[in-house]
């Protein structure tokens, strides 16, 4: 018996003993370490924590950091680093990004998601670097102009779905409303299908999407920190990561494609995959590609519009929409703004959208308020020391940037928690100190869909301000937040009063 508690005792100790020992990487390299790190775990219950949100935490560290650049944290044993100080950002995100180019790498076994490890935000190396490439092109602002129209007629749907509430009810709940339209613009523009979510709120479309971005079940959040803390074990097991539903969107895209083989193209951005698939088809005549472009690549990033599209772009609007009607003064600029828009332009154009520098002022302050994506990280793929010092980065480290907290520093933003759009207006754009905005993350993989998010959020907003007037619910001029993890994201039944304007 005493042998068996010795033997258990020296276990223990050892394992203790390593967990410390790995645990001082930073405390030896002189690295400032972040508080709250637990034998063997670090700080991942602080980043999984629902009750204090990622971050809060990541901005309570920050504020501490004084003058220094950098900290240190650990995921269970493994030192991970924050850069907290824009020009570091830069170096980290443009300058060395040879030394950064991968985002966590997870490599998923299981059937269904095999797709994910085709996914340009999660492909790295050189692949990557190949899909980026491919896709780049149909991000250009003439892609976004060929596609204006297609998302006009839902930002019209919107408006006939707001009016149409309106019969029955005052408020309108912003996350379901902006969430349909999305929806429908990613449904339209990147599976190529009409599915009338706005219309009818049950379509099969809309349920499978909003199953997909429910709050995880506990199951999934204990298949979510396994996928975290233990990656490799997952692939061991071959473990799902995904839900079902994932195979619907499969489904659609592989439909959609055969309907296109058959003739009628839309201009949209399934028919922009295809030209690549089929342009990678003449290239892999000639000589033999690494990474073929294949119906299920196209897929792939048809999935990808949805995963990395709908739900940011969603919370944007409601975040931008909720603070404008907090702000009745500067409602009433941005309608003045979109009504002389209209004289000028007849109609919201592609163009008339991109001179509405009020409008593009709102939504940039909104995203430095409520950055959806409110941290980015990148794997250090190639040993990495820190300029100017002498810290080493090992390979394989993650690298994060604290994009809420450089968004409400006061040393970069004045009266930092307020909401001044004129931050943005073209006249004060180069006060803006680079590196410490970047709500589209920074450097050559930032976020490629940034234009056509813009052009959606911004075409939708025009529409909404200029058709009515939109107020808080007496009592309820706070905005609360989700405490999903993950996005930054309003709760989901925050509504506002919506009335709608005298046209004449
Ligand atoms: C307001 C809406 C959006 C916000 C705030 C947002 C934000 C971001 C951020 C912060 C990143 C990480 C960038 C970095 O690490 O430097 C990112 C990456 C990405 N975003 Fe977005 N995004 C939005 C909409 C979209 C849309 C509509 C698409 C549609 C295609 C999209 C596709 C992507 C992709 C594919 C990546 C990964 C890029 C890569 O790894 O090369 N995003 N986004």
């Amino acid at each position: 018996m005493v042998v068996v508690l010795l033997v258990v005792v020296a276990v223990v100790t050892a394992a203790w003993a390593y967990s410390k020992y790995r645990h001082s990487y930073w405390w030896a390299s002189g690295v400032t370490t972040a508080p709250g790190s637990l034998p063997f775990i670090g700080h991942t219950h602080k980043f999984l924590s629902r009750k204090h949100p990622r971050w809060l935490f990541i901005d309570q560290v920050y504020k501490n950091l004084g003058d220094s650049k950098f900290c240190g944290f650990y995921e269970q044993l493994k030192p991970s680093l924050m850069v907290a100080e824009p020009d570091l950002v830069k170096t980290v995100l443009i300058r060395d990004f040879d030394h950064f180019v991968d985002r966590r790498r997870v490599k998923f076994t299981s059937e269904r998601d095999e797709i994910f490890n085709q996914l340009l935000s999660r492909a790295s190396g050189d692949h990557w670097r190949s899909l980026r490439s491919i896709l780049s092109p149909n991000f250009t602002t003439g892609r976004m102009k060929g596609m204006f129209n297609l998302v006009a007629l839902k930002a019209d749907a919107l408006l006939d779905y707001i009016n149409r509430k309106l019969k029955t009810q005052q408020m309108i709940t912003l996350k379901r409303c902006f969430g349909l339209y999305t929806l429908e613009v990613i449904s339209s523009c990147a599976f190529g299908m009409e599915t009338n979510s706005l219309a009818d709120e049950n379509s099969v479309f809309n349920t499978m999407t909003e199953n997909l971005f429910k709050p995880p079940t506990t199951a999934m959040r204990i298949k979510y920190i396994l996928f975290r803390m233990y990656p490799q074990f997952c692939e061991a097991l071959k473990i799902n990561f995904t839900q079902p539903e994932i195979d619907f969107f499969k489904e659609v895209v592989q439909e959609a494609l055969e309907q296109r083989e058959k003739g009628g193209h839309r201009g949209d951005f399934l028919d922009l995959m295809m030209e690549a698939r089929d342009n990678n088809k003449k290239e892999s005549a000639i000589g033999s590609l690494k990474y073929p472009v294949t119906n299920s690549t196209v897929a792939a990033q048809s999935v990808l519009f949805l995963l990395a599209g709908y739900d940011t772009t969603a919370n944007a609007l409601c975040f931008t929409t909720f603070l404008l009607a907090q702000h009745p003064e500067q409602q009433q600029r941005l309608r003045r703004e979109l009504k002389e828009l209209i004289l000028r332009h007849d109609t919201f154009t592609y163009q008339a959208i991109m001179d509405a520098n009020y409008l593009d002022a709102c939504i940039s302050e909104s995203l430095r308020l409520y950055p959806p994506a409110h941290f980015t990280e990148r794997q250090c793929t190639k040993q990495y020391r820190l300029p100017g010092t002498d810290v080493v980065v090992p390979r394989s480290t993650m690298v994060f940037v604290p994009i809420w907290s450089l968004h409400h520093d006061p040393r970069y933003w004045s009266q930092p928690s307020a909401f001044l759009p004129d931050r943005f207006l073209p006249e004060n754009r180069d006060k803006v100190v680079s590196a410490a905005y970047l709500p589209f993350g920074l450097g050559p993989r930032n976020c490629i869909g940034m234009r056509f998010a813009l052009m959606e959020a911004k075409l939708a907003l025009a529409k909404v301000f200029l058709e009515f007037e939109v107020s808080c619910v007496p009592g309820q001029d706070h905005l609360i937040l989700s405490q999903q993890l993950g996005l930054m994201r309003p709760s989901s039944d925050l509504s506002l009063v919506f009335t709608p304007l005298d046209k004449h």
